[in-house]
């Protein structure tokens, strides 16, 4: 059943075309990952990889989540990965208010079937979305509860491609969020 239900959001996400998105983009990306998994990552939209290929978190950005999460040892397979928005905005320039609430519904979706032990928002985008937050750089580390679901926080990790001290810092978000799980 959640499997399939699962796939059935899949399948609607890949033909999508509630928003001006759809024109743009090459594949549409669903979200990925275990059907079982205790923590849900929220990115921001697909960037070109991800458009190319039509999965979450593959490209420069992704390399360095798999890594982060690596380290604090979380395999990919164990977790499951989505976006915000499940297309990619031209340029890839932040997605509007329009784009966020018109794709809402396939991230309430995978949520409300996946019901995760924690989710985590990365970014701005993830952050602003789902909790109306900003400032993720003095928020990040941080776990918040919200309508009966646990949130944490942290940095969005293409954040860190240019940057090494962030490297760290979403190494060290990545290993509290799994010592949390595993209390
Ligand atoms: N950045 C995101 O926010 N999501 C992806 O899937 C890739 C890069
Ligand atoms: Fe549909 Fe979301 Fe893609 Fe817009 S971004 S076309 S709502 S899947």
């Amino acid at each position: 059943m959640t499997e399939n239900s699962l796939e059935s959001i899949k399948s609607q996400v890949i033909s999508c075309t509630k928003c001006e998105l759809c024109k743009s983009r090459k594949n549409a990306v669903p979200g990925k990952g275990n059907q079982n998994a205790e923590i849900v990552f929220i990115g921001e939209a697909p960037g070109r990889s991800e458009d190319k290929i039509g999965e979450p978190f593959v490209g420069a950005a992704g390399k360095r989540l798999t890594e982060a999460l690596e380290e604090a040892g979380l395999s990919r397979d164990s977790v499951y990965i989505t976006n915000v928005v499940k297309c990619r905005p031209p340029d890839n320039r932040v997605p509007n208010q329009k784009e966020r609430e018109t794709c809402r519904n396939y991230l309430e979706q995978e949520l409300a079937i996946l019901k995760p032990k924690i989710i985590c928002v990365m970014g701005n985008t993830a952050y602003n979305s789902l909790l109306d937050g900003k400032d993720i750089t003095k928020n990040r580390g941080r776990f918040l509860e919200k309508d009966g679901k646990l949130y944490f926080i942290t940095i969005h990790p293409a954040a860190t491609i240019y940057n090494q001290e962030l490297v760290q810092i979403l190494k060290e978000d990545i290993k509290t969020l799994h010592d949390k799980l595993k209390k």
